[in-house]
């Protein structure tokens, strides 16, 4: 899929996928004009609305791109927590555009959590599950809940390009190098792309390297004193 990434918010990440086609996938819309310029623009034909999760900053958008695209809006499963909004509530797989989704449930940030991961083409957006260099805070769900997501995410293949919810690329280095300055000299911020992957992450992700649900729960209350 060719994935249009731009900003939207402060700091969210606003995606649109598409395919050769112009067909398009619109994934956690908040602000609904930009994406709507944007598929004018580009002359695309929105399929459906994909949402990781129900914080407003990642579906404040849908009703207003509702009221220009008829179009079902996908999210999680869960029976309290999922938004009206959504149309269709899914996981396991999915075709959409000539692609086998896999929607992986993985809670902690929320209870509940969809990551979308196109096999074919090695994609995966993850919304507030993780981030370059970092992982979600703990909302609604439970620290067991996003370790256990998280070591999930850790078994996938790692040539896996990672698309995250939010830009946090600066806060995040400087955060690990006052952790371990001397590892983290080699990295700077130009290193560290719009997308990541799994091996990269592998490699310079404190979240990820932790070595037990212990050490990682540290981590995730000293970087939420931060
Ligand atoms: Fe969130």
């Amino acid at each position: 899929m060719n994935v249009e990434i731009f900003k939207q918010g402060t700091d969210n990440w606003g995606y649109i996928l598409r395919n050769a086609q112009n067909k398009c996938l619109l994934l956690d819309p908040l602000d609904a004009n930009l994406y709507e310029k944007k598929i004018r623009s580009l002359k695309l034909t929105p399929i459906a609305i994909l949402l990781t999760h129900y914080h407003q900053d990642h579906i404040a958008g849908v009703p207003e791109l509702l009221k220009k695209f008829s179009i079902p809006v996908l999210g999680p499963e869960d029976n309290e927590q999922t938004p009206e909004i959504v149309t269709d509530k899914v996981a396991g797989e999915i075709q959409l555009l000539e692609n086998t989704i896999f929607c992986y449930t993985m809670p902690g940030h929320t209870r509940a959590l969809n990551t979308y991961h196109f096999k074919k083409s090695k994609q995966l957006f993850v919304g507030d599950l993780l981030f370059n260099l970092g992982c979600g805070r703990v909302f609604e769900g439970t620290h067991e809940q996003h370790y256990a997501s998280l070591q999930h995410l850790k078994e996938l293949p790692i040539d896996t390009e990672i698309f995250v919810g939010h830009d946090y690329r600066e806060k995040n280095l400087n955060f690990a190098k006052k952790l371990d300055p001397n590892f983290y000299s080699a990295l700077q911020l130009e290193d560290l792309q719009e997308s990541t992957s799994l091996e990269m992450e592998l490699w310079w992700n404190p979240f990820l390297k932790a070595p037990s649900f212990e050490a990682w729960k540290r981590l995730r209350d000293l970087r939420d004193q931060s």
